[in-house]
């Protein structure tokens, strides 16, 4: 870990959302959870996470931001549990205490794993503010008890995800992918799109990741990755929030290589051919007035990052 932080010193992180590439599930298991078999790709949407100095035992959190009035900032925030996890432990007994800052872009409730990235923001953040001797696996397992997503937010990059999506293996990815992503308003709450999953009985023992998906990202393919993307979310985020169909339909009227539901939803995302496209794909989208917002991303970008 970096030398220790001076009281007066702010640690800020900056971390990246998702999309999932392919997204195979089985069916809810006793634990609550599913069985995944996923490709992430983060993309270079980002909160940031600045951690400072509190009283032991003070863990406060205030959010800025877009939508940053929905974010809890009682102790259910999962950054805040996040730094009491961490302090718990790995404090080593020592009395621990942070103040978090949040800034965030990556939308609440929206698919893109901005809760989780938050989380594992405020690992990293206070992980450097009080100097433990931690490795980034260390890290990583810890993250998993925060959430499912928290592992591959603090990873980044490209990687497949097994179990309930926390088992980590890298995937090859050569080049960089243009997307535009479709902000709606309103959340989709993943357990939720989980539950309706169920309900439509949508779920696999096969969670083979697609064919052709690991292929086209060594290749560096956009066409062959947009022939393999695949989300077996999406029919159940489409019974929740049925207009989001139009936006999926607009995508592929506009010329998008590939559109879909990202994870849980509602956030759309669509693939472009080059960053042109997207340039012109998210100017088109955005006068078409279906969605709250439209983002240019691209990805693989890395994980979770020190700035300062
Ligand atoms: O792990 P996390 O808290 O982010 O997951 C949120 C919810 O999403 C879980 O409580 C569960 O309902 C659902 N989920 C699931 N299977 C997974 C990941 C998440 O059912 N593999």
């Amino acid at each position: 870990m970096a030398s220790p932080v001076t009281e007066a010193e702010v640690v800020r992180v900056r971390v990246a959302g998702k999309v999932n590439l392919s997204l195979r599930s089985g069916r809810r298991r006793p634990d609550g959870y599913h069985s995944l078999s996923t490709v992430f790709q983060a993309v270079s949407l980002y909160d940031e996470v600045d951690a400072s100095w509190a009283p032991p035992g003070r863990f406060s959190v205030q959010v800025v931001g877009e939508q940053a009035d929905q974010v809890p900032t009682g102790d259910d925030n999962l950054a805040v549990r996040a730094a009491r996890l961490l302090a718990r432990t790995w404090g080593a007994g020592k009395p621990l205490g942070a103040d978090l800052v949040i800034r965030k872009s990556i939308p609440v409730a929206g698919g893109m794993a901005g809760g989780s990235a938050d989380a594992a923001g405020a690992l990293l953040a206070c992980a450097v503010l009080w100097d433990l001797d931690i490795s980034p696996d260390e890290l990583r397992t810890l993250g998993a008890r925060l959430g499912a997503d928290v592992p591959f937010c603090l990873a980044g990059g490209t990687a497949l995800g097994r179990g309930r999506g926390d088992e980590l293996t890298s995937v090859l990815s050569r080049g960089t992918y243009h997307w535009v992503l479709a902000f709606s308003d309103g959340e989709l709450s993943t357990p939720a799109v989980f539950a309706r999953f169920d309900e439509l009985g949508l779920g696999s023992d096969h969670l083979d990741v697609p064919d052709g998906l690991l292929n086209a990202l060594v290749s560096g393919d956009v066409q062959a990755l947009g022939r393999s993307l695949v989300n077996d979310l999406e029919p159940a985020a489409l019974a929740l929030r049925p207009q989001l169909s139009h936006l999926l339909e607009a995508g592929d009227d506009l010329g998008a290589v590939a559109s879909m539901v990202s994870g849980s939803g509602p956030t759309v995302a669509f693939l472009a051919a080059n960053e042109p496209a997207a340039v012109d794909l998210s100017v088109r989208l955005s006068s078409e007035g279906l969605c709250r917002a439209v983002k240019r991303v691209s990805g693989p970008v890395p994980g979770a990052r020190l700035l300062v």
